[in-house]
Formats: C-alpha cells, sequence, structure tokens
C-alpha cells in the first residue's frame, strides 16, 4: 500500500492499495463545448492539468468519451511521465455520437477496444482505476452488468486494469459489480441538492469502498439554493466552497472531483474546500436535498 501525505483538504483514501487526495479534479470540462472536440483554451487547460499536479493533487478523473479522446490526450501532454503518486481513473461503457450524444457502448468488444485506447492515450500499461459507466445520460437504469463488468474483471486479471469502480449504477448494480469482484469506488450524480444516494454512501463508507460524486458543483447547472446562499455569505465564502467542504464533511470515503477550466477556480476550489462548517451550518444545508 503506497503512503502519501498531503495538506489539500480533507487528506487522504485508499483506492485498493493506492493513496489518494481526497481532493481531485476531474478532467471533462476540458474538453469543448458539451464535452466535444478540443478546447478553445489549449494551453489553458494544459495549465490547469499542471496547476492540479503542482497543489498536490494526486487522483484525476478522466475518459476517453470526453472529447472523445481530448481530455486523455491533454493529460499524458501535460502530466507525463507521470509522478509516482498520481492516481488517474478512467471510465468505459459510453461512446460519442455526432450530436455530442453518449450512446452505450458496454459489449465485450467496446469494452475492449476503450481499454486499450486509454492505455495508448494515456500513455499507461495498467490503468489505475476504470470505472464501467452504466445507465444513460438520464441517469442509472436497471439491469444486470454481469456480461460487462465480467469482460472488465478478465482485463483486469490481464494485468491491464489494477483496481475496478462501477458509475452511474443503481444501488442493485453495486451489489451485483461487488458479487462478481471487488470494487474500490462507486462514481455517481451526488451533491447538495441531489441526495439520492446518501444510504448506499454510508453503506460504502462501512465496506472502505469510496464513494466520488459527479457534478458535485451541479454540473452544467450550477447550483442554486437560497439556504446555499444564506450560508455562504454568513460564512463570507462561496457557495462552491460551500458545496466541496460540505461533501468532505458528509462521510470519509467522499473524493471530490470537482471540474473546472480555469487554473483560478481550482485554487479557488482547493482553498474553499477546507472551510470549516460548524453543527449550525451543517443542519442548515442537510435540509437542502431533504
Ligand atoms: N461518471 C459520469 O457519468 C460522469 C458524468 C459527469 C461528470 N463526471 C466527472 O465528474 C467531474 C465533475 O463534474 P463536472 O466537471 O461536470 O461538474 P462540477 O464539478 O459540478 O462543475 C463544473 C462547473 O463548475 C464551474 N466551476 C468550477 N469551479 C468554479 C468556481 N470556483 N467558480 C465558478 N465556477 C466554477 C466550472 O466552470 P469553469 O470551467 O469556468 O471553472 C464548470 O462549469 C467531471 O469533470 C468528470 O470527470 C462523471
Amino acid at each position: 500500500m503506497s503512503t502519501l501525505s498531503t495538506s489539500l483538504p480533507g487528506g487522504t483514501w485508499a483506492l485498493g492499495d493506492l493513496a489518494v487526495t481526497r481532493f481531485g479534479y476531474g478532467a471533462m470540462q476540458l474538453a469543448g463545448p458539451w464535452v466535444m472536440g478540443p478546447p478553445a483554451d489549449r494551453d489553458g487547460a494544459l495549465a490547469v492539468l499542471r496547476e492540479a499536479a503542482d497543489l498536490g493533487i494526486t487522483h484525476i478523473d478522466t475518459s476517453g468519451a470526453y472529447g472523445p479522446h481530448i481530455t486523455n490526450r491533454l493529460i499524458r501532454e501535460a502530466l507525463h511521465p507521470y509522478s509516482d503518486s498520481l492516481h488517474i481513473v478512467t471510465k468505459v461503457g459510453a461512446t460519442r455520437d455526432q450530436e455530442g450524444g453518449w450512446p452505450p457502448a458496454r459489449r465485450p468488444e467496446d469494452l475492449r477496444r476503450a481499454v486499450h485506447e486509454n492505455l495508448r492515450e494515456l500513455g499507461l500499461e495498467t490503468l489505475d482505476v476504470v470505472n464501467l459507466r452504466l445507465g444513460d445520460a438520464q441517469g442509472p437504469q436497471p439491469g444486470s452488468l454481469a456480461e460487462a463488468f465480467e469482460t472488465l474483471v478478465e482485463l483486469q486479471r490481464q494485468g491491464l486494469i489494477r483496481h475496478l469502480g462501477v458509475s452511474n449504477a443503481t444501488v442493485e448494480q453495486v451489489a451485483e459489480a461487488r458479487s462478481i469482484a471487488p470494487i474500490v469506488c462507486v462514481q455517481n450524480m451526488y451533491n447538495l441538492a441531489h441526495r439520492q444516494d446518501d444510504e448506499l454512501i454510508d453503506e460504502l463508507a462501512g465496506q472502505g469502498i469510496a464513494y466520488v460524486p459527479f457534478f458535485p458543483l451541479g454540473g452544467f447547472t450550477p447550483l442554486q439554493s437560497s439556504a446555499l446562499t444564506a450560508v455562504a455569505s454568513r460564512l463570507d465564502a462561496t457557495p462552491m466552497s460551500v458545496a466541496l467542504a460540505w461533501l468532505l464533511r458528509r462521510s470519509p470515503n467522499i473524493l471530490l472531483i470537482p471540474g473546472t477550466s480555469s487554473v483560478a477556480h481550482l485554487r479557488e476550489n482547493v482553498a474553499g474546500a477546507g472551510l470549516p462548517l460548524s453543527a449550525e451550518d451543517l443542519a442548515e444545508l442537510d435540509e437542502i436535498g431533504r
């Protein structure tokens, strides 16, 4: 098991035998508009990734579907050869169509191709963590993941993947995956206003499995709530800082991967996530998603 010390808010977490900072970075926003094509400011995108590494962030979330292929190539250009402490988590199971949609690509041959593409684009021999992305753009959808997950387990046995996770998954799919092979993380939509996974988070915490909320700041629709604004103004902080600080306090197994295409926002988010929240603040914030 690797060890890691950090001054980043939230400290560290173990994804299997990989120590990561709980404050991570989600690379999706580095692609072009609606996550299609290259960024308008390529140098700016590379600067964000280098700043993330310079700040000591050791967990970067990506996918071959971002761009497609854009964020993986930017990560490689900015950060390869990677430091031993950096862990890149990728996702397979969705592709992109001409309209920018995210059709599923979960047949065994799709998954094998996606894993090999990720290895090539990121310049790696083994992917640290691969999430099987389920459901669709509307959210998790019921159905067995067995064939797809077993394909990833086979690629893991071949040494191409170190650890597995699931994303956009129902509670039943998380349980089904765990009945097939160990997982180190679940990546689902969750934030102050979307609390559908509260029970799952607590259950996973008890099992030592990370919960990685996507859209921690609301994604394409920034979080808006009068209670959030009230707490933020009382603390002289931004709503984003409060939202991130709340997630770190919500459960020790929550890892943050807020996205940004701006170095200034990245620095703001790192500083803001360390905001102390009182019991009164937490009680008020807790009401938002209830
Ligand atoms: N598994 C899945 O299906 C799935 C789905 C979606 C996302 N993800 C992952 O989750 C990560 C996080 O989600 P996300 O990036 O879509 O959404 P997010 O982190 O909730 O929000 C990102 C948005 O917030 C803005 N923002 C960030 N910091 C800010 C600040 N300090 N001030 C003002 N605006 C700020 C960003 O704009 P600027 O660029 O202007 O800062 C961007 O528009 C993604 O990067 C991706 O890796 C996974």
